[in-house]
């Protein structure tokens, strides 16, 4: 019988204190008179560590040995783990190191220093897609559409004459996961400009990217594979169907992180989205060339927006992206017909498949 890959499944999770999470807390009214809106998901968070849990077993099921491993943010952690472990290749699910997501890069060099195979995107890639302004430029390079921006560094930069036609989105320049995107960062005068510029740069400490605020349809497209064999998966749409009239039609942070705000319950994702066919292999082709172009590896998701002329712009690539069962790639790759662990195996896979052609050179 050949002997069985081993995949350590390596993650970097710093546990909140109990009762930090405002769900936990057992005082707190969750009827729908209460909250104000009738929930559609659940209204608890599911850990971290039950994620990992899931993707564990999903990755036994696909038949690996699997080790999994929480680095807790320490390097000799990491370290110690991977010269004492005989390990095939690294799962990686490390998002941030010492508290900051710009580090993630970071954990991805020590794996190609120590040249142990790893999932995912290289560091170059990780760290060029956590920059928005220089993605923005990059995928312009190779003429890919994405809104008109511009951004800005410090307040005396602050122009009153712009190019840009409201309404305009501002977000800090290098955050993910909708870090300062609310509802408040669409704006619709200069005074509302200049103010919500001023907040991201004091209170995010970084630039400030200004863009052209897209009104229409949000897609999520999924790219698997590298060279050859990189295909985008269908289409998995973000509706807002029921979203208030008060809050604009965005994935906020809200929306993303908070089950007891209405925008949370009003984000619904639906795979494959209803597009005429050229629409769906436009958004395709605009993904492949985009994950290409950023350097992607394995698995990727390019968040793109559509206005009402069928016009398609792409907001962000996104490497390495979240692979909770039921977010966009999961949902994606269950529409083309791959279980959750037939797409865990078809990541693995790729980069085994790496790492051997890295040994024949
Ligand atoms: N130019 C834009 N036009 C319309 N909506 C936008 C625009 N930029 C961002 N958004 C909204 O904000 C969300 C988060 O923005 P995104 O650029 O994807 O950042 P993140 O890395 O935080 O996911 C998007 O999913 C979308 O709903
Ligand atoms: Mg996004």
């Amino acid at each position: 019988m050949p002997r069985q890959t081993v995949v350590a499944l390596l993650y970097n999770d710093i546990p909140t204190a109990p009762g930090s999470d405002s769900t936990d807390d057992s005082s707190v009214d969750l009827s729908p008179e209460a909250l104000g809106f009738t929930p559609y998901f659940d209204l608890e968070d599911i850990p971290a560590e039950e994620e990992y849990a899931k993707i564990e077993s999903a990755l036994v099921e696909a038949g690996y040995k699997v080790a999994s491993y929480n680095i807790k943010d320490r390097f000799e952690r990491l370290f110690k783990f991977l010269a004492r472990r005989k390990i095939d290749v690294v799962f990686n699910l490390v998002e941030f190191f010492h508290g900051r997501p710009e580090e993630e890069m970071l954990v991805a060099s020590f794996y190609d220093l120590v040249e142990v195979p790893y999932t995912g995107a290289p560091p170059i890639t990780l760290a060029n897609a956590q920059n928005k302004p220089l993605a923005k430029s990059i995928l312009r390079s190779y003429e890919l559409p994405t809104p008109r921006s511009m951004t800005i560094r410090h307040m005396d930069e602050f122009r009153s004459r712009h190019s840009l036609r409201y309404p305009l989105i501002v977000k800090p320049a290098c955050e993910d996961g909708s870090g300062g995107i609310e509802n408040a960062s669409i704006v619709t005068s200069l005074k509302a400009l200049r103010s919500r510029v001023e907040f991201v740069l004091q209170d995010f400490k970084m630039d400030a990217l200004v863009e052209e605020y897209i009104e229409g349809r949000e897609l999520n497209v999924a790219v698997l594979g590298n060279g050859e064999k990189r295909r985008a998966l269908p289409i998995s749409e973000i509706t807002f169907e029921d979203m208030p009239e008060h809050l604009y039609k965005i994935v906020s942070f809200q929306a993303k992180w908070d089950p007891l705000h209405e925008a949370y319950h009003k984000t619904i994702p639906s795979c494959p989205a209803s597009l005429p066919k050229s629409k769906t292999e436009e958004a395709q082709r605009l993904a492949l060339k985009a994950t290409e172009a950023l350097g992607t590896r394995d698995y990727a998701r390019v968040d793109m927006r559509m206005n009402a002329k069928g016009e398609l712009f792409i907001l962000e690539v996104n490497p390495n992206p979240n692979l909770s069962e039921g977010t966009g790639i999961a949902r994606s790759a269950e529409a083309a017909g791959l279980k959750f662990k037939d797409l865990l195996q078809t990541i693995v896979e790729s980069a085994l498949e790496r790492a051997k052609r890295r040994q024949m050179d």
